[in-house]
């Protein structure tokens, strides 16, 4: 299958804001120990960015992977933990890099589980928010940028595993 692909944030653009978004961060925790739980696969490239505009001492990166079911472009809201984290979260100031926010399902499963471990906190970023699909009512503390409910690639995220290596975010539309 061919996809065609517009761009939609150039690399630029995104650095230019994850560049914001890190020095927001290194504010909010400065003098305390800061968690990463970067949500593997879609945030991989997001979150290597992110941890290095993150001016912190005392910075911990950490990973979950996770999968919704299905191959499409549409969430189930059902996941599936594929890999847990590597150390506890108890008493920890953690925060949640996620690569897009779409019907909130993923993030509040997440953040449901994650309290359940007993953290100091929990705290979201987020590289991309859909508005207008929003079912559930999650907060996010850190937004990248609101985009229109497209479907989009590159910058880690995919569509049937491609395309997550494409340095900008791309709208996709199949031929
Ligand atoms: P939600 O549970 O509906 O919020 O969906 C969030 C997850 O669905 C994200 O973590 C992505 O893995 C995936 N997703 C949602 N929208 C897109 C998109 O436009 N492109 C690629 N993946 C997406
Ligand atoms: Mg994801």
């Amino acid at each position: 299958m061919t996809h065609r692909l517009t761009t939609l944030l150039s690399s630029e653009t995104i650095a230019a804001r994850v560049k914001e978004l890190g020095a927001e961060i290194a504010k909010a925790y400065s003098g305390k120990k800061l968690v990463l739980i970067v949500i593997l696969k879609g945030s991989f490239l997001f979150a290597a960015d992110l941890c290095r505009a993150i001016e912190l001492r005392d910075l911990r990166v950490d990973f979950l992977g996770v999968r919704s079911y299905g191959e499409g472009t549409e969430t189930s809201g059902v996941v599936q933990i594929t890999q847990d984290l590597s150390r506890p979260i108890e008493g920890e100031d953690v925060l949640i890099v996620e690569d897009i926010v779409d019907t909130g399902l993923t993030l509040l499963h997440l953040t449901d589980l994650l309290r359940t471990r007993g953290p100091r906190s929990v705290a979201v970023c987020a590289l991309l928010k859909k508005p207008t699909r929003a079912r559930t009512a999650v907060d996010i503390d850190y937004l990248g940028f609101t985009i229109d409910d497209e479907f989009v690639v590159g910058y880690g995220l995919d569509v049937g595993e491609r395309y997550r290596n494409l340095p900008y975010i791309a709208m996709v539309e199949r031929d």
